[in-house]
Order: structure tokens, then C-alpha cells, then sequence
């Protein structure tokens, strides 16, 4: 018997698996130290009263025999699909219709699930630094071929520097499926309509897929940077793209997210869309209803203003640190229209050396930018999903230093 022999190339451990570890084990060697973490992108403000309420008259609804389902539709809910289209979409002049939308339990897992639909002859372009789980699930699945110094030989790695303003450049060779996320994990960056103009373009002249995750499109104030990728023209035969409730009303612990796919994409000929939708309805069992009722709950006229309270509150938070990192003379970037904020670790010190530095000296955790790939090197990621009054603490604890 063998093993999917591809899991033995990766490496062990999950990047922010490892980072729970180390903070583990320093907080049991140092069970009274008071640690801050800032490290992986976990809400902690409460749900918005609208979506508990929402979920606990859901509850009730269950326990009654003319209330009860059983599994839920596969694809989601029309009454959230309806909404989702409603105001994600055709409120920013986008037309995306219910039976494009596909709710899941998390954008993780759609992310890292796409690649099921997809030949392992195709080629991947990633920016780097990159959300580590587009290339460990390509990795897994045998298409990121082999690893030769840090990299895998089948992935087109597109740094995103300072020397580029944290932009990916069009590949010179042909990528066939293209992941690109805005606001961006880790750095904090967005692209503007120009920008993502040109990615549109290539991919409808090459014929590739832009796998758009956009997770974290609630933190955008700035009009010209845009939500969705359906917002540019010819996207919807290019483009996948993926939406969480997890950053946007705290459903890290809920979990609840969907999926677009235009009816117009294909690839080679085949609708994506039905693909899809074909993967989805064998292996996986939708979301439950009193998650969905609580995600419907978010575009309700009372949920709206709670959601944009909580979100203008990592966002203040996010100003919090990355002021306050300028101030003290580190170099900073993102944590405006994002809640993460990516600097460089001072005096040339490798990101996790600052890792240590910080856990060790000040007990503030953060995210190593190496882990989030080559190119992440000597940089660092703080968030702004912790309390207001942590996040003051860490930057005066930071300013000790
Ligand atoms: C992060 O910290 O990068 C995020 O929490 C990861 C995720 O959403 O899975």
C-alpha cells in the first residue's frame, strides 16, 4: 500500500500550526508571561447581535417538526445566495446570478479545494509572498513538482517587493491558473482598477484562470480599488472568485464563505461552473441553516452598520500598529484598506529571529514573513484582529525594544 507520496515533499507542519507550537511551548515554560498575539488572522470581536439573533431563532425553528431540515441544499440557500447576489454584487452594478454563487464552510478550504478541477499539467503562478495554502494544496495534489531551493519547479513565483510596490508583474511565461489575492495576505497591499485590468487581459489572451481570493474586500474604503474582480471588464471568462464571512463578521468560528464561477468560464472547452458544481455535490454537504440564517443576517439592515463597526475596529487597530511601527522608524506597508500589516524587521535581522526576538523580549506574536514564502524574507506580519487595548500595549511593548 502506498501513501499520496506528495504530502512527504511538504513540509510537516502548517505555518500557523507551527506558529501555535512555539507559542505553546513558551507559554508553558513561562506559564505567567502575558502574551499578545497578533499572529494568525483570528477575529475576536463578538458576532454582530443581528447574526446571533438571526442563528437563535434558527435554533428554535429546528427544534420545531414544521421548522426541521435536513441537509441543507448543496450549493447554499436561495434566501443567502439571493442576498449575497443582491448586495455583494448587483449593489456594485455586477450581475451575478444565485446559481453562480456556491456557499461553503470557508474560503480555505475553497482555495485549496479548486485545485480538484483542475489537470496537474498546468501551471501555477503565485505571488510571493503568498498565502501558504495555494502552494502546500498544490503540492499535495502533485503539481507544484519538485522542491529545488525553496521553490517548487512547477510554480511561477512572482515576488511582490518594495522594488515592485508589492505588485506581482505579468509572468513571461504562460501560467495557466494565476491566485491572486486583494487586499493582500500577508502584505496588506491592493491593487487598483488599472492593475487588475492587465491581469484580466492576460488571462483572457493566454487562456488562463485568475483564482481571485478576496476575503478580505470589507476592509476597502478607498473607491478606486475594487471588491470584486467582476468589477472589470472581461473577468467573468477568466475569473474564479472566493468571499469569506470569516474577516468580514467574525465567522472564523462559524464558519461560512462562498465561492463565484461565472456561468461564461471555461477552460478547455468545459464550464467551470459545472465542474464545480459536480466536486462540490459529491464532497461536501453544504452548510447548516442556522449558519446560513446568521450569514443572511449580515446584509439586514440592522447587521450592516454592526458588521462595518466591528471592521472600522480592526481597522483602527490596524492604523494603531502601522503608525505607530513608522513612528518608532520600522518600514511599513499595508493596514489601510487590509487588516494586516507588513514590515520589514529592523537591522536586517531574517523574520523568524524577529519572531523569537519578540515572543522572547516583549511576548508579542506576529507572523515570520519567510513562512509565507521566499520572498517574504526579513519581513514580518502583525494584525489588527486583536482588542484595541492589546494592540496599544504590543506597540509600547514593541517601542521597549
Ligand atoms: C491568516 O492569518 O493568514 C489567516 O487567518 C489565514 C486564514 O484565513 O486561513
Amino acid at each position: 500500500m502506498n501513501i499520496n507520496e506528495n504530502f512527504l515533499k511538504i513540509q510537516s507542519s502548517y505555518l500557523f500550526s507551527n506558529i501555535a507550537k512555539k507559542v505553546r511551548e513558551f507559554s508553558e515554560a513561562n506559564p505567567d508571561a502575558d502574551i499578545i498575539r497578533l499572529g494568525i488572522g483570528d477575529a475576536t470581536r463578538p458576532l454582530p447581535e443581528a447574526v446571533t439573533a438571526a442563528m437563535h431563532r434558527a435554533v428554535d425553528e429546528m427544534g420545531t417538526l414544521d421548522g426541521f431540515r435536513g441537509y441543507p441544499p448543496e450549493y447554499g440557500y436561495d434566501f443567502l445566495l439571493n442576498a449575497i447576489s443582491e448586495n455583494d454584487f448587483k449593489a456594485r452594478g455586477i450581475n451575478i446570478g444565485a446559481d453562480e454563487i456556491f456557499v461553503s464552510d470557508g474560503a480555505k478550504s475553497d482555495t485549496g479545494n479548486i485545485g480538484d478541477i483542475f489537470s496537474n499539467a498546468n501551471t501555477v503562478a503565485v505571488c510571493d509572498p503568498v498565502y501558504p495554502v495555494y502552494v502546500d494544496t498544490n503540492v499535495m495534489c502533485g503539481r507544484a513538482g519538485e522542491a529545488v531551493n525553496g521553490k517548487w519547479s512547477n510554480v511561477i513565483y512572482m515576488p511582490c517587493t518594495a522594488q515592485t510596490g508589492f505588485l506581482p508583474e505579468l509572468p513571461a511565461q504562460k501560467a495557466d491558473l494565476i491566485y491572486l489575492c486583494f487586499p493582500n495576505n500577508p502584505t496588506g497591499m491592493t491593487i487598483d482598477k488599472k492593475n487588475l485590468q492587465r491581469w484580466v487581459d492576460y488571462a483572457n489572451e493566454n487562456g488562463s484562470v485568475i483564482l481571485y481570493d478576496a476575503a478580505y474586500e470589507a476592509y476597502i474604503s478607498d473607491p478606486e480599488i475594487p471588491h470584486s474582480i467582476f468589477e472589470l471588464e472581461g473577468a467573468k471568462t477568466c475569473a474564479i472568485e472566493f468571499r469569506s464571512f470569516s474577516k468580514t463578521a467574525g465567522f472564523t468560528g462559524v464558519r461560512c464563505a462562498y465561492t463565484i464561477i461565472p456561468k461564461e468560464l471555461t477552460f478547455g472547452g468545459v464550464s467551470l461552473n459545472a465542474l464545480w458544481a459536480r466536486r462540490q455535490a459529491t464532497k461536501f454537504n453544504g452548510v447548516s441553516y442556522i449558519t446560513q440564517r446568521g450569514a443572511e443576517a449580515i446584509y439586514s439592515p440592522e447587521g450592516k452598520p454592526q458588521v462595518k463597526a466591528v471592521i472600522d475596529y480592526y481597522k483602527s487597530n490596524a492604523s494603531t500598529i502601522s503608525e505607530g511601527l513608522k513612528s518608532l522608524g520600522y518600514e511599513v506597508y499595508g493596514g489601510t484598506n487590509s487588516p494586516y500589516v507588513w514590515l520589514k524587521a529592523p537591522d536586517g535581522m531574517a523574520s523568524w529571529d524577529f519572531f523569537d526576538l519578540l515572543l522572547n523580549k516583549v511576548q508579542v506574536v506576529g507572523t515570520p514573513g519567510s513562512g509565507f514564502g521566499p520572498s517574504g524574507e526579513g519581513y514580518f506580519r502583525l494584525t489588527g484582529f486583536g482588542s484595541a487595548e492589546n494592540t496599544a500595549k504590543a506597540l509600547e511593548r514593541i517601542a521597549r525594544l
